[in-house]
């Protein structure tokens, strides 16, 4: 079993987001999970310019990290994002990468993975970060076990008070992974989403042949 942690924090190891997410990976490694923790600020990725490359070939025109980190959560059973709260809303650095997964969104790559999400902050948005953090997740077809964030009035200590919660997540992400997981408000969320997304396969299935294949396979195309 795998589970990811990507964070949005370009404070990277002294980022009170990360030791939050590690906690949560900390949980995650007492049930057996193979961790690792990606931090966004290390790889390039360039701003999407909307010239929908993607969606005319499939293929992004840029070259650059987006692949291998999209790669690497299709390898994960399990991904936790994680961001700082910044003006009340995720970290520029998270929303650059989430605007270059909308293929990976139309075509569903991360559907049947579990996760969930934190946000650190040092007093406001911190609910409505992890919130939106977790409908992104929902929107890539991921369920998420649920997730929290921790507001810490600029003292460090209080992530670490926040402990035993991360790695009660993060056991509870393992055993979604190990047992299975459901919540049914979610899932009619998801399925509204793959038929939404539907139409896009089918207009492209000419040009997208495999992912029109894998759309049948997976029985979201009769
Ligand atoms: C650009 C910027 C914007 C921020 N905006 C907010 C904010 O709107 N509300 C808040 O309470 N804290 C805000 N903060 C504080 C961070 O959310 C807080 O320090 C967080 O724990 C930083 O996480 P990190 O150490 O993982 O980077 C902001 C910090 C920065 C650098």
């Amino acid at each position: 079993m795998k589970i990811l942690a990507i964070h949005g924090s370009p404070r990277t190891i002294r980022s009170n987001t990360r030791r939050l997410a590690a906690l949560v990976l900390e949980g995650a490694a007492d049930s057996g999970a193979e961790t690792e923790m990606i931090d966004l600020a290390d790889y390039h990725i360039t701003p999407c310019t909307a010239c929908e490359g993607c969606s005319f070939t499939g293929t992004c025109v840029f070259d650059d990290d987006v692949p291998t980190l999209t790669a690497r959560m299709q390898e994960a059973d399990a991904v936790i994002f994680g961001s700082p709260v910044y003006i009340d809303n995720i970290s520029g650095q998270m929303k650059v990468f989430f605007d270059r997964l909308a293929d990976a969104i139309h075509y569903q790559v991360l559907a049947g993975k579990f996760g969930c999400s934190v946000a650190t902050t040092h007093e406001s948005g911190g609910d409505e970060v992890v919130a939106y953090l977790n409908h992104v997740l929902n929107y890539l077809g991921v369920l998420s076990v649920g997730g929290f964030s921790v507001a810490t009035a600029g003292k460090a200590e209080h992530v670490e008070d926040a402990g035993p919660e991360a790695q009660a997540l993060g056991r509870k992400l393992a055993a979604a992974v190990t047992s299975g997981f459901s919540d049914p408000v979610q899932e009619a969320l998801i399925a509204g989403n793959r038929s939404y997304f539907r139409a896009i396969v089918e207009e492209n299935r000419d040009f997208r042949p495999e992912e029109y294949g894998r759309w049948v396979r997976m029985g979201w195309i009769e």
